[in-house]
């Protein structure tokens, strides 16, 4: 399993583990960063029992999916998470258009979407251990439907890259997913990924519905700025930059 995914991973220094099953990538590479494990520590598995999405969600990731974690430690510990979480979205909409031929768009902030469904979630994690910050790099993909199908929770809004399994795409994906994210990373501070992250986003120009606390505020999505907050503009006029933290969105219509 671990050559099959390796041989197509071109980037140096990638230390790979790939799992059946395992509670969450992001969990196990976490205690392993804690360790000391090195930049380029990769560990994939085909299914999780505990997958974490955003705002502390359950990201529901059954055998169908490439669920993966790479770790990073930035020597700058300016970094940004939502710069990183952008710069994947970027990398892996290519890598699922590259290799599986269909096309992708982004959701803000971390979501892949085909056809309006979500195909992908990214979940960024960052930690300091001694002097050392690190970040995990969560992706999850949805790469066929799952044996009976996908469970009710998102069968409406959930999509995959293919209709049937295929072992030897779905480990392409990931090997390009992995060689677009670090040439985006390791190029971060140029933000040369960012005017694909804009053009390739569906948000703007609608209108969504700002998700913060329990509140629903209805707003129109303007732009994107550099430092990957999205800008929305309220009905009375008034604008303001939102950042990922404890909001998210919803789109009022495709
Ligand atoms: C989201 O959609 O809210 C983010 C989902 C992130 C899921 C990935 S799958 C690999 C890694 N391990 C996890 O537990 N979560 C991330």
């Amino acid at each position: 399993m671990k050559q099959n995914l390796l041989k197509y991973i071109k980037s140096k220094n990638i230390e790979l583990e790939i799992f059946e099953s395992v509670t969450s990538t992001n969990d196990l590479l976490k205690k392993q960063a804690v360790n000391g494990a090195k930049e380029g520590t990769v560990i994939a598995a085909l299914k999780q029992t505990n997958g974490r999405g955003r705002l502390g969600k359950t990201f529901i990731s059954e055998k169908g999916g490439m669920y993966l974690s790479i770790l990073i430690r930035p020597e700058n510990l300016n970094f940004d998470t939502t710069l990183i979480t952008s710069a994947t979205a970027v990398a892996v909409s290519r890598a699922i258009e590259e290799i599986g031929g269909v096309n992708t768009q982004i959701k803000w902030v971390n979501d892949i979407l085909i056809n309006g469904k979500k195909v992908c979630g990214i979940l960024c994690e960052s930690g300091i251990c001694g002097q050392e910050a690190f970040v995990i790099v969560g992706i999850g993909i949805n790469m066929f439907v799952p044996e009976n199908g996908f469970d009710d929770e998102i069968k409406d809004i959930a999509t995959c890259v293919f209709e049937k399994e295929n072992n030897e795409l779905q480990n392409k994906i990931t090997a390009r997913a992995i060689d677009n994210f670090f040439y985006y990373y390791n190029k971060i501070n140029n933000k040369e990924f960012l005017n694909e992250y804009k053009q390739r986003n569906i948000v703007l120009g609608k209108d969504i519905l700002v998700l913060k606390d329990k509140e629903q505020i209805n707003a129109k999505a303007i732009d994107i700025d550099d430092k990957c907050r999205l800008k929305v503009e309220y009905p009375d006029g008034k604008q303001e930059f939102i950042s990922t933290g404890e909001i998210s969105i919803k789109l009022k219509e495709l």
